[in-house]
């Protein structure tokens, strides 16, 4: 039985740093003509109301976006994510947080696709509703564990696969691990992005090890810790399988830029930026 919302965590640091990350690979895909597919394993609902109660109850939002959004920046690829954000949002509040699917969706072109899994019944027909009648798009109600392998390797032989589970199960960080050995199996070029919370459990290294053991050729890895001293969510990383060439150049500047606003100034808080290519 499933209980995590992703409601209740939509726009915090976490999600701003996801998305930003998202955001750039699928900008950078689209600098080739040839079409891709966008496949979200854990999609959530797609879009996130503030005034809801979810999103109220820790207003977790506040400590991210809210904060981004309240800074001037001039940086270019953080711009391009933030203007998705102000798309979704014309006026000059922010009433609704935009999912991950959200942003593909906004991003891909007609002939790129995208196919979500939602394991979750509810979480799904509110997907299902945000994204009706979209020709491009494919939602299913499955279980990422069973359903991704068999959607790979993608017509296109060019793909983002989003891989960012709520880790509730007991073996959730081991079950991930095996899911993405075995996806990169089947399609050994997509670009992986691999999201994972920073607990006071540090379970999350079972994941980060065994992705740094598999002689990856080409990976990123970004960590941001923003509270040492949380009792909860301390910070959060991603790991991304075969990143642009570029990524190194292009956002090192940035991530520093957005770990300044989003860190607790009283607290232990670091970011680290590993990268096969230097
Ligand atoms: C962290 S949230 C997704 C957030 C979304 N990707 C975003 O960035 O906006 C994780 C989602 O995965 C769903 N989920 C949990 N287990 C799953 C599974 N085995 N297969 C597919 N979805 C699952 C949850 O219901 C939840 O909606």
């Amino acid at each position: 039985m499933l209980s995590y919302r992703h409601g209740f965590h939509a726009g915090n640091f976490a999600d701003v740093l996801k998305h930003f990350l998202l955001t750039y690979v699928l900008e950078y895909l689209k600098k080739k003509d040839n079409s891709f597919v966008y496949i979200d394993a854990n999609a959530g609902a797609g879009k996130y109301l503030i005034d809801e109660s979810f999103m109220q109850k820790n207003k977790e939002y506040l400590n991210g976006i809210d904060k981004i959004l309240k800074t001037e920046i001039k940086d270019k690829f953080i711009n391009n994510y933030l203007n998705l954000v102000k798309t979704l949002n014309p006026n000059k509040y922010l009433t609704i947080y935009p999912g991950s699917c959200w942003f593909a969706q906004q991003m891909l072109r007609p002939k790129d696709r995208m196919h979500f899994l939602e394991l979750h019944k509810n979480e799904f027909v509110n997907l299902e509703n945000n994204f009706k009648n979209h020709s491009k798009i494919i939602i299913e109600n499955e279980d990422c564990y069973k359903r991704l392998v068999k959607l790979l390797p993608p017509i296109e032989k060019r793909g983002v696969i989003l891989i960012d589970p709520s880790y509730e199960l007991k073996d959730e960080y081991e079950k991930t691990v095996e899911l993405i050995e075995n996806s990169l199996k089947k399609f050994n070029n997509g670009t992986y992005l691999i999201w994972y919370p920073i607990l006071e459990n540090k379970k999350f290294e079972i994941l980060t090890n065994a992705l740094e053991n598999l002689n990856l050729k080409s990976y990123s890895h970004i960590q941001m810790i923003i509270d040492k001293h949380a009792v909860g969510l301390q910070g959060s990383g991603v790991f991304i399988i075969n990143p642009p060439f570029s990524i190194k150049a292009d956002l090192k500047h940035s991530l520093q830029l957005l770990f300044d606003i989003l860190k607790n100034k009283d607290s232990d808080s670091k970011i680290e930026f590993k990268n096969s290519i230097q």
